[in-house]
């Protein structure tokens, strides 16, 4: 067993959790969010997205967040931006980081951005390029990880390909997205195990939607393979709009509560976090995801 020492959370609740929502919620609210976020200790919040409004219209105010938000030293506030011109209008906000997505599936591809494994990766090498130029770093994701909605099981050597583009293009770092949280914990070690041949461990990260109950466990699992990047949703909001029926991401509580278990340290305040979830659940009228949220607040 080889535990991080510490882990860094990328909390995605902004964006990943709120990007499903049906109803509009005001600026205002992502923005106290961001901000509330950022006060519980949290380094690293992706607060907006520069897709098309017409494929995800919750993200449509992506420039009036990220131009909006009061920047905390020491916090990155990144963004999606899946080509250039999402990328260009980043820029113009300030974005200090984006994330560029892929899959490992053809048909979640067609689906979520309109284009072939292959057509991405071709899309993504100029937006690298910009970015680069402008000085800001790239992550990469990659979707499907341990299963499709549409294609059902998917190869590890097929995640490893697809994350072994990204990096070798210039993301500095590769999230592995079990988009409809249908993974479990030896599935998951052995998806980590065949990515981990051709990337550093430290340049991989770990996201992981709860949807069958199995985020937790299947953490716990890669923690012990040496990931040390937890992306995480405060209060397990969300779901992506292109994987029908999937939840939200595993709850940054329920991942700094279990760190704090094992003596892994985050820097991260878990009363204020919870507090946070409590709030933004009560604000827009979900139902909190996030049981150690539930369990601090009933006390
Ligand atoms: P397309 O229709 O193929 O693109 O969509 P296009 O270049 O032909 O443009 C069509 C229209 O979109 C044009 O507008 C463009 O200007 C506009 P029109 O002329 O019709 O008025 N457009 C844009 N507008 C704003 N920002 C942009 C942009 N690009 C084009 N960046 C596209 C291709 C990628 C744009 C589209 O498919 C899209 O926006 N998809 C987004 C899907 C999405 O956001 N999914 C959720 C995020 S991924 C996720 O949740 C998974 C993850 O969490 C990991 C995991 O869990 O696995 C990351
Ligand atoms: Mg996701």
């Amino acid at each position: 067993m080889t535990f991080p020492k510490s882990v860094r959370l990328v909390e995605v609740g902004p964006r990943d959790g709120l990007q499903n929502e049906p109803n509009p919620i005001d600026t205002a609210t992502k923005l106290e969010l961001i901000d509330r976020l950022g006060a519980a200790g949290i380094a690293y919040i992706e607060a907006a997205s520069f897709v098309s409004p017409k494929w995800v219209p919750q993200m449509a105010d992506h420039r009036e967040v990220m131009t909006g938000l009061t920047r905390r030293q020491g916090v990155t506030y990144a963004a999606l931006s899946p080509n250039l011109k999402g990328l260009e209008a980043a820029l113009e906000c300030g974005v200090e980081e984006v994330a560029v997505f892929g899959a490992a599936s053809e048909a979640f591809s067609q689906k979520n951005i309109n284009c072939s494994v292959a057509e991405s990766l071709e899309r993504f090498i100029p937006v690298l390029e910009r970015a680069q130029q402008a000085g800001v770093r790239v992550r990469g994701y990659v979707s499907c990880v341990l299963g499709c909605p549409y294609e059902g099981e998917i190869a590890p050597a097929k995640v490893a390909e697809v994350s072994k583009a990204l990096y070798e293009m210039g993301c500095y770092e590769v999230s592995l997205g079990d988009t409809i949280g249908t993974g479990t914990p030896l599935a998951a070690k052995r998806m980590i195990e065949a990515v981990s041949r051709d990337i550093p461990m430290d340049k991989l990260a770990a996201h992981f939607h709860d949807t069958y109950g199995q985020a937790l466990a299947n953490l716990y699992a890669v923690l012990e393979e040496g990931i040390s990047v937890v992306d995480s949703s405060v209060a397990g909001l969300g779901g992506c709009p292109y994987a029908k029926g999937a939840s939200g991401n595993v709850a940054s509580e329920d991942v700094v509560y279990l760190l704090n278990g094992l003596g892994i340290e985050t820097g991260i305040d878990l009363e204020a976090l919870a507090d946070t979830g409590t709030w933004i659940t009560q604000t827009i009228g979900r139902p909190n995801r996030s049981k150690v949220g539930v369990a601090l607040a009933a006390k």
